[in-house]
């Protein structure tokens, strides 16, 4: 699979709002086949270092094949949740980013390349082992996992991270599949949520594919993927020099909704239930975008999945605090 198999969203907008100044210290939280770190460094000088954190062992593959030549460009296979504590990100960082990066960027979620590989088991369009691990050399496989839920778990998973509302007569369906020995496959698990929600009355309404949220939801809890976010966020700001800016791209509203609680408390902006006192974290950023940027209409046009992305912007303050 190639280069093409993921279109990297908001190009125009990243190499704008995120430029690498001279001799500047890049961190990509979720290289992917490198689309951000290609277009980010072919507009940076010779002097400039770009890491990248990828946990896909096939994404970094592909990434060192297509831009491995590049000396500025070092990969870290890592989860951006661990890599602060890896010993390669520490050496990496007293040798070229002592006193911190310039620029850190995160384009979460999967990318085409995972979703467009059927043997990945992420797509629910296209027959695949029920797989759907981002690093398929750890963990548990989503039919694993779906073996050891109960009705409960899984419809409580469904709701929360699929925003699902059938989600109790989806979980039902699923496991009863389950359990007459009809769910090894991708397609299995599709036909499992046709029965509660057919296929055909949203394809006649044009509304999304039933499945979509399904698959969202168990593809989350199968690679942790929004346990860890908040956090890596918080570490992120920390090691961004005075006037550094971050850049997160996502994909729905539950990355979307952690992603902006997490700048704006690093704003010192506290304005929901259940956030911590004032004083819980230091003001170590400035909001760009307090709103989010989107995609212009071109874009949402050519490239479908860029429908739903947001990118957050902010900056370190001045001085460190
Ligand atoms: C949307 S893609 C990024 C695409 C990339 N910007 C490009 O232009 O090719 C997201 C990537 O992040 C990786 N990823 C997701 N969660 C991660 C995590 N916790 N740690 C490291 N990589 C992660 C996925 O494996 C995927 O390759």
């Amino acid at each position: 699979m190639s280069a093409v198999a993921h279109i990297p969203v908001m190009l125009q907008e990243v190499t704008e709002c995120l430029a690498i100044p001279l001799g500047g210290r890049a961190l990509d939280l979720t290289l992917g086949l490198g689309g951000h770190a290609e277009a980010l460094l072919s507009k940076a000088d010779d002097s400039v270092r770009y890491l990248g954190v990828e946990r896909d062992g096939e994404a970094r593959s592909i990434v060192l094949q297509r831009l491995g030549s590049d000396k500025r460009l070092s990969v870290i296979a890592a989860r951006y949740e661990d890599v602060w504590e890896a010993a390669e990100y520490g050496d990496w960082m007293k040798r070229y980013a002592p006193d911190g990066f310039d620029v850190i960027f995160a384009d979460l979620g999967v990318s085409g390349l995972q979703l467009k590989s059927p043997k990945r088991g992420f797509s629910f369009m296209t027959e695949g082992p029920l797989d759907m691990r981002m690093d398929q050399s750890k963990g548990i496989t989503a039919l694993e996992w779906l073996e050891k839920q109960s009705e409960a778990t899984l419809a409580e998973t469904l709701r929360k991270y699929g925003e699902e509302r059938a989600s109790r007569r989806i979980a039902r369906a699923i496991l009863k599949s389950l359990e007459d020995g009809k769910l090894s496959a991708t397609l299995d698990l599709a036909n499992a949520v046709y029965k509660v929600h057919p296929r055909e009355g949203a394809a006649r309404k044009k509304q999304t594919d039933p499945a979509t949220r399904t698959f969202q939801a168990i593809r989350i809890a199968v690679n942790c993927e929004l346990s860890g976010l908040g956090k890596t966020i918080e570490r992120a700001a920390s090691a961004l020099k005075p006037r550094g800016r971050i850049g997160i791209i996502s994909f729905h509203s539950l990355e979307d909704r952690i992603v902006k609680q997490t700048l704006r408390r690093l704003a010192g902006i506290y304005d929901g239930p259940g956030r911590e006192s004032p004083g819980a974290l230091p003001k170590l950023l400035e909001l760009i975008s307090p709103g989010g940027i989107a995609p212009l209409e071109a874009e949402r046009n050519s490239n479908p999945p860029s429908r739903s992305a947001r990118m957050r912007l902010a900056q370190r303050v001045p001085c460190k605090t």
